[in-house]
């Protein structure tokens, strides 16, 4: 399976390495992480990849005068790619419309809550974490699901808990979450790749 990655011009590239590593060792079946793409040439995420001699592309938004120009450009960039599998992996913006439609049920995102809840325009990053502890929420976790044209709505493919204590602070569930957000990614590729994944009715079923 050739994966993509995209990410945002700050992300730290975390999860981008943990799919990486993943790949590398097998854990990931078949599979290569082909490229990963980014919005600002300065992300972390896009030296972290370089060091793992991951191509690595940019397309950045703010060079194009609107959202269709822009998808243009990142589908030309996924075009000579040919990737079975997109990842976002802190990827903030929404999809371009024809990025979706180009690759139906082959897009996942990861979200750090467990959605529909906290998720939405804008609800990234330690805002999720500020929202989750502010409600008083006694469990939080992540998301990984199917990208659509909404913020955070597409079918969900895996849940993971994780419990909100007391004294916590956005800070120390994020850090507490991030290695459970890792796993379950990796995981929900791992299903991916051995085609355990499908769609049925507009649902995920994933096979046991
Ligand atoms: C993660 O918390 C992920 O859930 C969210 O963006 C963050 C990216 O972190 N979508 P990293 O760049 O993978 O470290």
């Amino acid at each position: 399976m050739r994966i993509a990655i995209l990410v945002s011009g700050k992300a730290r590239g975390s999860n981008m390495q943990a799919i990486i590593e993943a790949c590398q060792q097998g854990v990931i079946p078949n599979s290569e992480v082909v490229a990963v793409i980014g919005t600002r040439d300065e992300a972390p995420a896009l030296e972290k990849a370089r060091t793992f001699g991951i191509p690595t592309s940019v397309v950045n938004p703010k060079e194009f005068p609107d959202e269709e120009t822009y998808g243009d450009a990142l589908l030309w960039v996924l075009g000579k790619v040919q990737p079975d599998l997109i990842c976002l992996a802190g990827y903030v913006r929404l999809l371009p419309k024809q990025v979706v439609e180009a690759y139906p049920n082959r897009i996942l995102n990861i979200h750090p809550a467990l959605l529909p809840q906290f998720g939405g325009k804008g609800m990234y990053g330690m805002r999720v974490h500020e929202a989750v502890v502010a409600s008083g929420a006694k469990v939080s976790g992540c998301t990984v699901h199917l990208v659509d044209e909404n913020y955070d709505t597409g079918p969900i493919v895996l849940q993971r808990t994780v419990e909100v204590l007391p004294d916590d602070t956005p800070e120390t569930l994020a850090q507490r979450l991030l290695p459970i957000e890792h796993a379950t990614y990796v995981e929900a590729i791992r299903l991916f790749a051995e085609g355990k994944v499908r769609m049925e009715n507009g649902r995920v079923v994933v096979e046991a």
